[in-house]
């Protein structure tokens, strides 16, 4: 067997990988291996990242009084709560060192390191429509605008707390502007409940994520006026045992991970997973009857990444959407994850598509339908009448694909400042990326965006 073990202490362990302080240890050899099939995978796929050529009708409108007839274009922020995967967790790992970094700048969500025609996130699609929006992550630089309020390892009773995070963030950030700037906010959140639920049924069990549901929702009603909140239902944790059959250091990772797929089996996940669903749409239920004729307050459920199974490739489960750690989700699936939820924000709420197969489709994009053109609610998924003022203009695509192009004179000095500052960070990121992880530099290159500068490492 393996002669070489790798022994690991992970000083600070703030993911779901439990408990802290874990010595891991694993052969060099089973990890290569992982590895190197995990590789043959994403190439196989010539997976279509981004949108290269994303250009859609710019409205001729600049605010919205109603939720109902909100357009993309009038979105101010963007906003995650949730796990380690709303921060990208593993997203971008190539060696065994970095399987608990995490990359914001690629996060589905508010990942601003990549342009869209690298990949998709809500963040780079919405500023086509909205070029000052705010809210971008980033592992680069560290800015300011930044409202991704994730936190690797959190189980769904920290959510309220995190909502409360958000409301005073905004609130502190924005300061007047808050009043009167549409936020959009992603929830996503359970998967360390059902990784955890075998070990007490009650604290990490549906009751309990749907009650901490409610009361982040209440929170967030109450303390974030005119907001649009979007919430993903948690995958099914279970389907992940299905790469255990291509690699050993799954099964190994999951162990560590997400431990209750090995102690509850295919028909109990499938009852848990369907008592969370049923309290996720109880919840909603009960704000939209609530506040569903509210102008300023809307939430619905995005079931577009509740996948059901691992998505097939060649007949076999598509490892190249797992991330390094063969738990979280790969820079492709970061990039499916936008895109598949971003085509069903215009799909009315009961008529939502679920992704199941990797196939035909990825590279095509969708505009806001003139019929129309906005985040579906319940009010306006059976009534939606375009607005009057809401004439559509063809924007030159110039400007559609590089917002911002335009400086005023004053900002070019600053802007040549800090664009020395960002080459030099940039440089002592390659100069620390080449000498940790050269051997393990196979990875695919179109996929590895800038690199990541260490934020603890202050430069100014
Ligand atoms: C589960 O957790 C609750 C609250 O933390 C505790 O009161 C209860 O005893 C636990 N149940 C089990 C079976 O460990
Ligand atoms: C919303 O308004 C309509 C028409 O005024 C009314 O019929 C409906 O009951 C209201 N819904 C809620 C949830 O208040």
């Amino acid at each position: 067997m393996a002669r070489f073990f790798l022994f690991l202490a992970f000083v600070e362990v703030n993911s779901i990988i439990s408990p802290p302080n874990e010595i891991i240890e694993t052969s060099v050899e089973v990890f290569n291996q992982w590895k190197e099939t995990r590789n043959a995978f994403m190439d196989s796929m010539e997976y279509p990242m981004g949108f290269p050529n994303f250009n859609c009708p710019q409205p001729h409108r600049k605010s919205s009084e109603s939720v109902h007839q909100l357009h993309p274009s009038q979105i101010g922020v963007i906003a995650a709560l949730g796990d380690s995967v709303s921060v990208a967790q593993a997203a971008k790992s190539s060696s065994i060192l970095d399987l608990f970094d995490q990359f914001p700048g690629v996060s589905f969500v508010t990942g601003d390191d990549v342009k869209l025609n690298e990949q998709a996130t809500f963040i780079n699609i919405f500023r086509k429509f909205a070029p000052r929006i705010k809210g971008g992550s980033s592992d680069f630089v560290q800015k300011f605008y930044d409202f991704n309020m994730a936190i690797p390892g959190s189980f769904s009773s920290e959510l309220p707390e995190q909502a409360l995070k958000l409301a005073s963030t905004l609130k502190k950030k924005l300061g007047r502007e808050t009043s009167d700037t549409w936020k959009f906010v992603n929830i996503f959140i359970g998967h360390n409940d059902l990784c955890n639920i075998c070990n007490n049924e009650t604290t990490f069990g549906p009751e309990t994520f749907g009650k901490s549901l409610h009361s982040a929702l209440t929170i967030i009603q109450t303390n974030v006026p005119k907001v649009f909140v979007n919430i993903m239902p948690p995958i099914n944790v279970k389907i992940h045992s299905q790469a255990h059959k291509l690699s050993k250091f799954c099964e190994f990772s999951h162990r560590k991970t997400c431990s209750c797929i090995f102690e509850l089996n295919e028909k109990e996940y499938q009852n848990i997973k369907k008592q969370f669903d049923e309290q996720l749409n109880e919840v909603v239920e009960q704000f939209n009857q609530k506040y569903g004729n509210s102008s300023t307050f809307a939430v619905v459920i995005a079931p577009a990444m509740d996948l059901k199974s691992i998505p097939l490739l060649k007949n076999q489960p598509n490892i190249g959407l797992l991330a390094l750690d063969c738990f979280h989700l790969s820079p492709i699936a970061h990039d499916i994850a936008a895109k598949q939820i971003w085509k069903g924000l215009f799909e009315p709420i009961d008529q939502k598509t679920i992704t199941n197969q990797l196939s035909v489709g990825f590279d095509r994009f969708v505009c806001p339908p003139v019929e129309c053109p906005y985040l579906r609610t319940i009010q306006n998924s059976e009534n939606c009448e375009p607005s009057r003022e809401m004439r559509f203009l063809r924007v030159p695509s110039a400007f559609a694909s590089s917002p911002g192009l335009s400086m005023p004179p004053y900002m070019i000095p600053v802007f040549f400042l800090f664009g020395t500052a960002l080459i030099l960070l940039f440089v002592r990121a390659s100069i620390r990326s080449s000498t940790t992880s050269s051997e393990f530099s196979d990875e695919r290159h179109h996929l590895l965006l800038p690199l990541r500068a260490d934020l603890n490492d202050n430069i100014f």
